[in-house]
């Protein structure tokens, strides 16, 4: 939801936590601010908007040798200077992601004691508190320890106390942080691609963890201040990754990365057209929810019509916000599957918790590796699309579909069905290379267009309306493609866009016919097919290659994101950053 970098070592330290916060900007991106030691006192400076208008208030070549830093996606009180982080009270400086659930009545009592307070965010009471509570702890790591006793909610905090001047503490439940190692010094992040100019070395913390690092040196702390010892991982992806590597936009980039995407997902559970150990057999499944947000949700929708045809197996689908409250029907031979490309996302790591708490067994379909998702599942299956920085999903979405197709056939057991896997990328390839501004130019001259389809169709339709509404502001709608007449077409009017995809042959000339319906009320058609069409009801046609059901999807979301990244760049939107939105969504 937010970005957190600290330093403290050898090398200026802004520059340094500038640089990080560039990388995690798609994490949020209404403000920013930077804590840093000069002259032996804590300086903070703080604006609204990109990292790129702090940047010009700030001396990069300042002598400061230890800064944390943020990026910030408000929930609590509106962008402003006074609601960025850091947030400084008495000798404590913070930095935080995630939510404060019980700051109201904090506040409350703090201000009685009084401590005033100078934003409307969750975050002012932690440094109140440990300023507070450090009167009488006189003991920083003691202190932090007694304050994450009294919050509840989640939270990732990079802290620094006027009486250290060495030491960045750090703290994280619920939301993530890492801790990263270099010659010149030692980092906390949100996330590793704002370390990886420097370093790939990095440690996780887990649930409760208390960290402090200094120029030389890291110590972690369980709960009850015991130092432990952890685990030195290695970040096996090249920074390229997480670079523009030449294009415009991350989400070119990304779309661009789909044909190894699919191969690499591929080749991880697949070889010689025979499923690796890495993909388990989930025999004794005779029922299966699927849970999911946003995209990763229309996934699902995907996956129940593939799941459903292959393996004949009942497939639930629903939105993560509403399965952990709802009552589900499931018991010992129900698989809740959760699909998150983060796998940080905070209402599909709770329908999770509930699933666990309730007996059933869990796979999570995650993209992030050690996330928090895929760590608490029973079951992991990775997603190989590596770092996906635009905030908007694309590459994840088709290795995710790519993935759930797979597991339709692993739990079909009809393992000959893998053969419809192979050469898929070079569908791939060619679809990526076609040039889709004419459709684009369409749909960008309306403020409302419409995407119908049936079943599986209808799923991409989602999907499409989704990346359409989210990167270019289109006001955009997804309908089952005979629902339309039942009240909606009242909306059609002369030049409305409407996106048609039919690779359902069976039932083509129903969608077709209600393509026709459209038509006739002035409708602009774009119809998405994989068959020869004679009828000239269309306005452009796409024609796609003809393959398997199974593997449809995969190639025929790539047309909807492209059409999706040039009505963007047509109307000047921010594709990577769209408004309003952050890449992981850690709030409930
Ligand atoms: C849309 C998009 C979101 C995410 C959703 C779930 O382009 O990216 O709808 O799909 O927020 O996020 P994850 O997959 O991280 O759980």
């Amino acid at each position: 939801m937010c970005g957190i970098v600290g330093y403290v070592g050898k090398e200026r330290a802004l520059p340094r936590v500038l640089s990080g916060l560039k990388f995690l900007e798609y994490r949020g991106y209404d403000s920013a601010g930077v804590a840093y030691l000069f002259n032996d006192e804590v300086k903070i400076t703080k604006e609204v908007g990109r990292i790129s208008s702090l940047e010009k208030l700030i001396d990069l070549d300042a002598d400061s040798y230890m800064a944390i830093g943020h990026t910030r996606w408000a929930t609590h009180g509106e962008p402003s200077v006074s609601n960025s982080h850091p947030h400084r009270i008495g000798k404590f400086t913070v930095v935080h992601n995630g939510i404060i659930e019980n700051y109201l009545s904090l506040k409350e009592d703090l201000k009685k004691k009084g401590i005033k307070f100078l934003s409307s965010t969750d975050t002012e009471v932690i440094p109140a508190l440990l300023d507070y509570y450090y009167k009488s702890e006189k003991d920083i790591l003691k202190t932090i320890k007694k304050v994450i006793g009294i919050l509840e909610g989640s939270f990732a905090l990079g802290i620094i106390c006027d009486d250290d001047k060495e030491n960045i503490y750090a703290v994280r439940r619920g939301s993530p942080l890492i801790l990263a190692l270099d010659k010149m010094g030692m980092f906390i992040a949100s996330d590793v691609p704002a370390i990886l100019c420097y370093t790939n070395k990095y440690i996780l913390l887990e649930q409760n963890e208390i960290a402090k690092i200094n120029k030389n040196s890291y110590q972690v702390y369980d709960q009850n201040l015991k130092e432990i010892k952890k685990e030195v991982k290695t970040f096996e992806g090249s920074q390229d990754a997480a670079m523009l590597n030449g294009y415009e936009h991350y989400m070119l980039k990304e779309i661009h990365e789909e044909e190894k995407v699919y191969l690499d997902t591929l080749n991880y559970y697949v070889s010689d057209n025979s499923f690796k150990e890495t993909m388990p057999e989930f025999k004794k499944y005779n029922n299966i929810h699927i849970v999911a947000c946003g995209s990763a949700y229309y996934v699902g929708c995907i996956a129940k019509n593939l799941i459903e045809n292959y393996a004949n197996i009942p497939v639930y689908v629903e939105v993560a916000s509403e399965y952990r409250y709802k009552k589900n029907f499931y018991d010992s031979n129900t698989l809740v599957i959760i699909i998150s490309q983060s796998g940080e996302t905070a209402d599909s790591l709770e329908a999770l918790r509930r699933a666990k708490n309730d007996g059933i067994d869990t796979l999570a379909i995650v993209n992030v590796v050690l996330s928090s998702i895929a760590r608490e599942a029973k079951y992991t299956l990775y997603v190989k699309a590596g770092p996906e920085i635009a905030v908007a999903t694309t590459k994840a979405f088709l290795a995710q579909t790519t993935l759930m197709a797979l597991l339709a056939v692993r739990l079909s057991r009809k393992n000959e069905l893998l053969k419809e896997f192979v050469g898929v990328e070079k569908y791939i390839n060619e679809i990526l290379s076609r040039n889709y501004l004419d459709y684009a130019k369409e749909i960008a001259k309306s403020n409302d267009t419409f995407f119908i389809g049936r079943l599986v169709d209808y799923a991409l339709c989602l999907e499409g309306s989704l990346k359409l509404k989210e990167t270019a502001y289109i006001n955009s709608v997804a309908f089952q493609a005979g629902e339309l007449k039942h009240g909606t077409i009242s909306l059609i009017t002369k030049g409305t866009p409407v996106i048609g995809i039919c690779t359902c042959h069976e039932i083509a000339p129903k969608t077709i016919s209600n393509l026709k319906e459209v038509a006739a009320r002035g409708a602009k058609i774009i119809y998405i097919t994989s068959e020869e069409v004679e009828d000239n009801f269309y306005d452009k046609l796409i024609i796609l290659p003809k393959l398997a059901d199974l593997v449809m999807p995969i190639i025929t979301v790539i047309p909807l994101q492209l059409i999706a990244y040039e009505v963007a760049k047509l109307k000047g939107c921010d594709i990577d950053k769209p408004r309003n939105l952050a890449k992981s969504v850690t709030v409930e």
